[in-house]
């Protein structure tokens, strides 16, 4: 069904995730040349998305602020383009983890008790003590999270946090192992198992090119027992179902140590690269990369056209 269809893959975007939104973009790109699609690059930069003339799909690989928020989802069905993956709505609550924890917590999703802080109010500290973290709503990556180990550092934590805008979230710190479980049209991947170098998924061990830290460890399928696998999937699927999203995601779980999941977020636009987690979740289960981009692709067109 995408043959003769012209597929724009967008990438780059304006917000502080360009790189790596490039990098998921010429993979993707990449793919879908090498299937013999029509596929070309659109290197977007500002908010006027510049579209080839017979556009049939945008492929939307822009990560964080503009792409996954529901901004560019919004520009495009003005533009009356169909593209991939969530909608507006489902975008801007996903991106949202204030907004996503009342959806979890609406639907009984498992996932970390937690508070809001308002800053406009003035600053003040969370009901519950250390261990907590502390993170900014609507920021991708790990930029602004503190874990807050020792309530001596509580208030400094929130102060830097309340940096990135006045709301911010204090969650219960869950101590485990930290789980990533790829949703394609509404089932579970095998789950991935994070293994970071000193126990903490921060940038550094996300992106260790950036910074030449050392890397995490990645397992998939992760080694849980078939009771465990199927609680942490039925959790995400539930996640992804809560905010409403469309075609795929990447629900970020933690474990604890009694495997009861938590659920921490989805990412309605996770990375893309042929080593990024979904493909790898998606490899486990038989689907290569080429392939997991047609399919979002394919049905991303059955659902807006
Ligand atoms: N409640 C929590 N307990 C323990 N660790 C957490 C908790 N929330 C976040 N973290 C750690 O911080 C990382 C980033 O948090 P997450 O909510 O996924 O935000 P993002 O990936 O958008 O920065 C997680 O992958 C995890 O390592
Ligand atoms: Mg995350």
């Amino acid at each position: 069904m995408l043959s003769g269809k012209k597929i724009a893959v967008l990438m780059g975007g304006p917000g502080s995730e360009r790189a790596v939104s490039l990098a998921t973009g010429n993979a993707v790109l990449r793919a879908l040349l090498g299937l013999g699609l029509d596929a070309v690059a659109v290197d977007v930069t500002s908010a006027n998305i510049d579209l080839p003339t017979g556009t049939n799909l945008a492929f939307n690989a822009i990560h964080g602020t503009f792409g996954e928020d529901g901004t560019l989802q919004k520009r495009l069905e003005e533009l009356g383009v169909p593209y991939t993956g969530a909608g507006v709505e489902s975008s801007r609550i996903a991106f949202d983890k204030n907004l996503a924890k009342a959806a979890f917590v609406a639907a009984n999703v498992p996932t970390p008790r937690a508070e809001i802080i308002d800053f406009s109010k003035g600053p003040r500290l969370p009901s519950f003590t250390a261990p907590f973290v502390v993170k900014p709503p609507r920021e991708g990556s790990s930029v602004g999270v503190h874990i807050v180990r020792n309530q001596a550092d509580a208030e400094a934590a929130i102060a830097d946090a309340a940096k990135y805008g006045n709301e911010i979230l204090v969650e219960e710190f869950i101590e485990g192992k930290e789980l990533t479980v790829g949703i394609l049209n509404g089932a579970a991947l095998p789950i991935v198992h994070i293994a970071p170098p000193d126990g903490v998924y921060d940038m550094a061990s996300k992106y260790p090119w950036l910074s030449g830290a050392k890397g995490s460890e990645y397992f998939c399928p992760a080694d849980l027992d078939l009771e465990t696998t199927l609680r942490v999937q039925a959790a995400a699927v539930a996640a992804h179902r809560s905010l409403g999203v469309e075609i795929y995601s990447r629900v970020d779980v933690l474990l604890d140590s009694q495997n009861r999941p938590f659920v921490l977020e989805a990412n309605t636009i996770p990375g893309m690269t042929e080593t990024s987690l979904l493909p790898k979740a998606a490899a486990a289960a038989g689907i290569t990369f080429p392939e997991l981009c047609k399919t979002i692709a394919e049905l991303s067109l059955q659902l807006r056209s």
